[in-house]
C-alpha cells in the first residue's frame, strides 16, 4: 500500500484570462521508505503537486490517497488532523518562527498536538539528531545560519515522527556545500530512519541520493 497515491489528478486555477491547468492528469505512488525527486521546469506544477500531497491544497479532479485516506470529501479539520499526524513539510525560506527560540519551535508541533510531558526533551532529541549544537538551542533563528536553520526546521518537520517529508526545494536558498549537507542529512533520515522523503528540486546533483526522479512537464509526469 503506498503511502501517497494520485489517481488521474489534475489542479485548474480559473483566472479572467482562462484557465491555468497546473497539473493534468498525474497518476503516481510513492511507497513507504522512497527517496523520490520532483524535477521540472518553472511552473511545471512541482509545488501544486507537494501542496496537493501534503493537503495543503485539493485537486480540482482526481483522487488522493494520504496515509490510506482518501482525502476527497474531507473537510478543513479532518485535513488538519491528517497534516498533524502524518506529514512534515521544509520549505525553501525555513518558516521559522523568528520570536521562538530555536528549541521552542521545535517544540511548538507538540504543543499543538496536545502533548503534556517531555516535549522540550523530545525538542533537545531531534535537534541533536539534525546536527544542531546545544548552545544553540536558546538562541532566536535569525542568530543562526541559513544551513543551521534549515536544519531546525527539518527537527521541526520530524517532531511529531511523521510518515513522511515532503520538502519544496530545501536547499534553494542555500549555497552549494550548505545545500549538499542538507542533502545528505535528509538521505541520512531516509536511510536511518526509515522516513519517506518526496522533495522537489532544481539541482540535478541531488538525483545521486534518490531512488528515483519524477519529472513534471507542464503538469503532466513526462516519461
Ligand atoms: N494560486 C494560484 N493561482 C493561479 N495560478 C497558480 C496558482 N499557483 C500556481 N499557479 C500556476 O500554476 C502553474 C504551476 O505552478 P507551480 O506549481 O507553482 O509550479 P512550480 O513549482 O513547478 O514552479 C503555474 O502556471 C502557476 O502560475
Ligand atoms: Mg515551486
Amino acid at each position: 500500500m503506498p503511502v501517497i497515491s494520485f489517481e488521474n489528478v489534475s489542479k485548474v486555477y480559473p483566472l479572467p484570462a482562462g484557465d491555468v491547468v497546473a497539473l493534468d492528469g498525474v497518476d503516481l505512488a510513492i511507497e513507504q521508505g522512497e527517496f523520490v525527486l520532483i524535477m521540472g521546469p518553472s511552473g511545471s506544477g512541482k509545488s501544486t503537486l507537494l501542496n496537493i500531497m501534503g493537503s495543503l491544497d485539493v485537486p480540482t479532479s482526481g483522487e488522493v490517497t494520504i496515509a490510506e485516506k482518501r482525502i476527497g470529501g474531507m473537510d478543513d479539520d479532518d485535513l488538519t488532523l491528517l497534516r498533524r499526524d502524518h506529514i512534515g513539510f521544509v520549505f525553501q525560506q525555513f518558516n521559522l518562527i523568528p520570536l521562538l527560540s530555536i528549541v521552542e519551535n521545535v517544540e511548538y508541533p507538540l504543543i499543538l498536538k496536545g502533548r503534556q510531558n517531555g516535549t522540550r526533551e523530545r525538542a533537545e532529541e531531534v535537534l541533536k539528531a539534525v546536527g544542531i549544537e546545544k548552545t544553540h538551542f536558546t538562541h532566536k533563528p535569525g542568530e543562526i545560519s541559513g544551513g543551521q536553520q534549515q536544519r531546525v526546521a527539518i527537527a521541526r518537520a520530524l517532531v511529531n515522527d511523521p510518515d513522511f517529508l515532503l520538502c519544496d526545494e530545501p536547499t534553494g536558498n542555500l549555497d552549494s556545500k550548505t545545500g549538499t549537507a542538507i542533502m545528505t542529512l535528509l538521505d541520512k533520515m531516509n536511510r536511518e530512519e526509515g522516513k519517506t522523503v518526496v522533495m522537489v528540486t532544481h539541482d540535478p546533483r541531488m538525483t545521486e541520493y534518490a531512488d528515483r526522479t519524477i519529472r513534471l512537464v507542464d503538469g503532466r509526469v513526462a516519461e
